[in-house]
């Protein structure tokens, strides 16, 4: 019988450019020609998010919470490496980069076999925390077999999931890349098999903003349900959750050991439109993490996809397939964490659930 260890971590793109970068989501909006006047004075916004910003667009709180990210994915990789998986099965999100026009599909196996990557060459800018040459090569390890064995098993109970053997658009989407390279900060290499299982997170917007933000005069459209500008909804919270527990079935009942990973951040500033994207929905995030830490399943069942759009928390859908996996387990963390922050993005989750 398979053991299964649950992980909850970021993809974190900020980690990957510079700290004076880290506002750049922020200043995106600030630019935008429909962004009211009184928004953009910072008199109206959150306390917390001034003084995360200082007086140099968050550069110090950046270096300072670089450090804090460092150490939660250090203790992440511990996790991983006691566990000594067979696999990793992770759940991420694709922001136009391999799923586009031809076909989004609400959840697909990815089951790959092993690939050759170059993290930094097609970067606007190659510059990374490591200091590689643009040209860096890294072997990411598939299990297509594994791959395989969890699509059967999704299908023969009844959830009809995709499933491929090569990329379609894109090699690897920034939600698995970027936590298989945090995950190594040291650059020891990581060599457990990567099974990638995506999720249509992005639902409304994933072709119509091409997974990232709406120019804000567009802002009232995404309330309209009915509006033609966008795409139809990603999978709703709930039906996430099944599709976890589903596969945490799949897998205990399989050969091998698997630490299965949701990756990525919570409410995002870019999709919280009520906030003119300028921060993310802290207290919707603290709300379902406060859940998270007591075991309180129901609540999570209870979210809906209007409740995931109005807060910007599009990309937690990952979450809601550890948090299904979990349950179906008789899981609660033995350890969360939540990482406040305004200014950057989104706030952070770590946790694990212990085999
Ligand atoms: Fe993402």
């Amino acid at each position: 019988m398979g053991e299964i260890l649950g992980v909850g971590c970021t993809h974190r793109p900020l980690m990957l450019r510079p700290d004076e970068d880290w506002t750049f989501m922020m200043r995106a909006a600030l630019d935008d020609p429909a962004m009211p006047a009184e928004m953009k004075d910072p008199a109206r916004w959150p306390a917390p998010l001034r003084a995360e910003l200082g007086n140099d667009w968050g550069t110090a709180s950046a270096t300072r919470g670089r450090e804090v990210y460092r150490a939660h994915f250090a203790e992440a990789r511990r996790v991983i490496d006691e566990f000594e998986p067979d696999l990793v099965v992770m759940w991420g999100d694709d922001q136009y980069e391999n799923f586009k026009e031809d076909i989004v599909p609400p959840f697909a196996v990815l089951a790959y076999d092993d690939q050759e990557l170059q993290p930094w060459l097609h970067r606007r800018s190659p510059w990374n925390p490591w200091n590689e040459p643009a040209d860096t090569t890294l072997t990411v390890k598939g299990h297509r077999e594994a791959g395989k064995y969890l699509a059967t098993g999704l299908i023969e109970a009844g959830i009809d999931a995709g499933y491929a053997y090569k990329p379609l658009h894109h090699p690897m989407g920034h939600a698995f890349l970027n936590t298989v390279l945090l995950l190594d900060d040291e650059r020891r290499g990581f060599d457990y098999p990567l099974v990638q299982f995506s999720v249509n997170c992005y639902g409304r917007r994933v072709n119509a903003a091409r997974g990232l933000r709406l120019p804000l005069a567009m802002r009232d459209d995404i309330r309209d349900l009915d509006s033609q500008l966008f795409d139809p909804p990603g999978p709703n919270p709930h039906r996430c959750m099944e599709v976890g527990a589903a596969a945490a079935r799949i897998m205990a009942e399989s050969p091998w050991r698997v630490a299965f990973v949701a990756s990525s951040s919570w409410s995002h500033s870019f999709l919280t439109e009520k906030n003119y994207q300028l921060w993310p929905d802290v207290a919707a995030d603290r709300a379902l993490y406060d859940a998270l830490e007591t075991g309180d399943y129901a609540a999570w069942h209870r979210y809906t996809t209007a409740q995931i759009e109005d807060s910007g928390q599009h990309e937690v859908l990952n979450w809601f397939c550890l948090l299904g996996a979990m349950e179906a387990l008789g899981r609660k963390p033995d350890k969360a964490t939540f990482i406040e922050t305004w200014a950057f993005v989104s706030p952070v989750v770590f946790a694990y659930y212990q085999a």
